[in-house]
């Protein structure tokens, strides 16, 4: 095989790639739900981590975004249909963090840092081995 025919198949295999990659991002953006409930756990999680830096901890408004997180977290099961089973037991681990967080009602910053932080371990081993 000369040097001319082994560029292309090497060519044609980089825009086989390309094309897979496209056509996995097209897949992607037709089931919003996903990326939808990542990004509004996302916009909780950042409000309260937050309200720890500033050291402004509303009990009413933490209380708020921990029921928020916390109902959008039962939508991840469906959000990813056909996980497996660990991918699962991750968001159920996810959901007692939550509860917990939200039952602990914190009232001030270093209440809520203790209580989000198992929350935050949840997101954090789903991420390392999914994300
Ligand atoms: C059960 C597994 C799991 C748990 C638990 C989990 N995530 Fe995710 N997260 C994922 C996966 C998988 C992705 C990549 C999704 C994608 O690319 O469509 C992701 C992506 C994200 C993204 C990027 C979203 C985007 O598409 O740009 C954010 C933000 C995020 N997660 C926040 C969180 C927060 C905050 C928590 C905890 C409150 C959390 N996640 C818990 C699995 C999880």
């Amino acid at each position: 095989m000369n040097a001319r025919s082994a560029l292309l198949i090497l060519l044609g295999l980089v825009i086989g790639a390309l094309g897979t990659v496209f056509a996995m991002k097209a897949l992607g953006s037709r089931n919003p739900m996903p990326h939808a409930v990542m990004t509004v756990m996302g916009h909780h999680m950042g409000a309260l981590s937050q309200a720890v830096k500033a050291r402004q901890c509303d009990a009413a408004q933490v209380n708020d975004h921990l029921l928020r997180l916390q109902s959008t977290s039962a939508d991840i099961a469906e959000a990813f249909p056909g996980a497996e089973q660990d991918f699962v037991n991750h968001a159920g681990r996810l959901r007692t963090a939550l509860q917990g967080a939200v039952q602990a009602h914190p009232l001030d910053c270093a209440a809520l840092a203790t209580a989000i932080k198992p929350v935050d371990d949840a997101c954090q081993s789903c991420h390392q081995q999914y994300r």
